[in-house]
């Protein structure tokens, strides 16, 4: 039997404004630095107290966040966890405390589904197979042995971990498709470059580049650049996200195929946060609706482009 029953929600008192403990990943890619925006754009829009860390994409710097927030009595706490793992023992502190969590962006890997009220985000491993069926198609008469290199995201997070699931699950389909190296870019510009510098290095043949992120795939540009070959041609470039930066280098034809993943969250997460003070049932997964784009996709839609 359950040894100490959770503390109920506390709703703040009529005419409070509603207080929201929000940590954030950190600020590593484009697409961060829209989600961000959007979080702060829709607690202001809402009305509501946000209080906003940034984690510099470090797990011990979320926990410390949530337990400040803990302590602060906030109304609700929501974070983006960097990366799946070992979040019971945080999430359940909040949870004796009566205070709600909601994820977005990403998901944990906890067993206890109660220890937070709803998950926002995409599909990411929806995502890794819309990469892999553009892949599949485009190589559907390949004789020969097709060599792709994944930059992945940053090690342990949802997106790295379900983007390479799902991309894998529909290359297999085609025997010629060989994941020849997989090696994290942290989803950064920076390290998406060095990284791709060493496969070039390393590797005699590269045909394909698989990047988790558009980030990682712009620095990756740069250095196939330097290289003295031509992205997009000489090696075909898949990414993630769909920033304007990544659909500039697609009109450009630089990126061949982009997956988006959708970063304006706030207005979701607000709505989420209001129903759950006002103790209304929230479904436990809100998945974001996405496209994807080729280059010509890319150069039509670039002039809408948000973020
Ligand atoms: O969790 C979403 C991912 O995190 C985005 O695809 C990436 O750009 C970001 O850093």
């Amino acid at each position: 039997a359950p040894t100490q029953a959770a503390a109920a929600t506390k709703a703040p008192a009529a005419g409070k404004k509603i207080t929201l403990g929000f940590s954030q990943v950190g600020a590593e890619s484009g697409w961060r630095t829209a989600n961000s925006k959007s979080v702060q754009d829709a607690a202001k829009d809402a009305g509501f107290d946000l209080k906003f860390s940034d984690a510099q994409q470090k797990q011990e710097n979320q926990i410390k966040a949530i337990r400040n927030y803990i302590q602060q009595k906030v109304d609700v706490i929501a974070f983006s966890p960097v990366v799946e793992s070992g979040w019971d023992t945080v999430l359940k502190e909040a949870k004796d405390a009566g205070i709600p969590v909601i994820l977005t962006d990403r998901a944990v890997d906890s067993k206890d589904t109660s220890l937070y009220k709803t998950f926002i985000g995409s599909d990411f491993v929806e995502e890794g197979r819309r990469a892999g069926k553009w892949l599949v198609d485009t190589y559907k008469d390949a004789k020969e042995q097709v060599n792709i290199v994944e930059l992945q995201g940053t090690t342990g997070s949802a997106p790295a971990n379900d983007r390479k699931a799902g991309f894998e699950e529909i290359i297999k389909s085609n025997p010629n498709l060989k994941i020849i190296a997989s090696q994290t870019g942290d989803f950064t510009r920076a390290k998406g470059k060095e990284v791709m510098q060493a496969f070039l290095k390393a590797q005699k043949k590269i045909d394909v580049l698989y990047a988790h992120n558009d980030d990682m795939a712009l620095g990756a540009i740069q250095a196939i650049e330097a290289a003295g070959l031509k992205p997009g041609k000489d090696i075909i470039i898949i990414s993630v996200d769909g920033v304007k930066d990544g659909f500039v280098a697609a009109g450009e034809g630089k990126i061949n195929f982009i997956v988006e993943c959708n970063p304006l969250l706030g207005p979701q997460l607000m709505q989420a946060v209001k129903d759950v003070v006002d103790g209304k049932e929230v479904t436990k997964r809100i998945v974001t609706k996405e496209g994807v784009f080729t280059s010509e996709d890319a150069k039509r839609e670039l002039p809408n482009r948000q973020y």
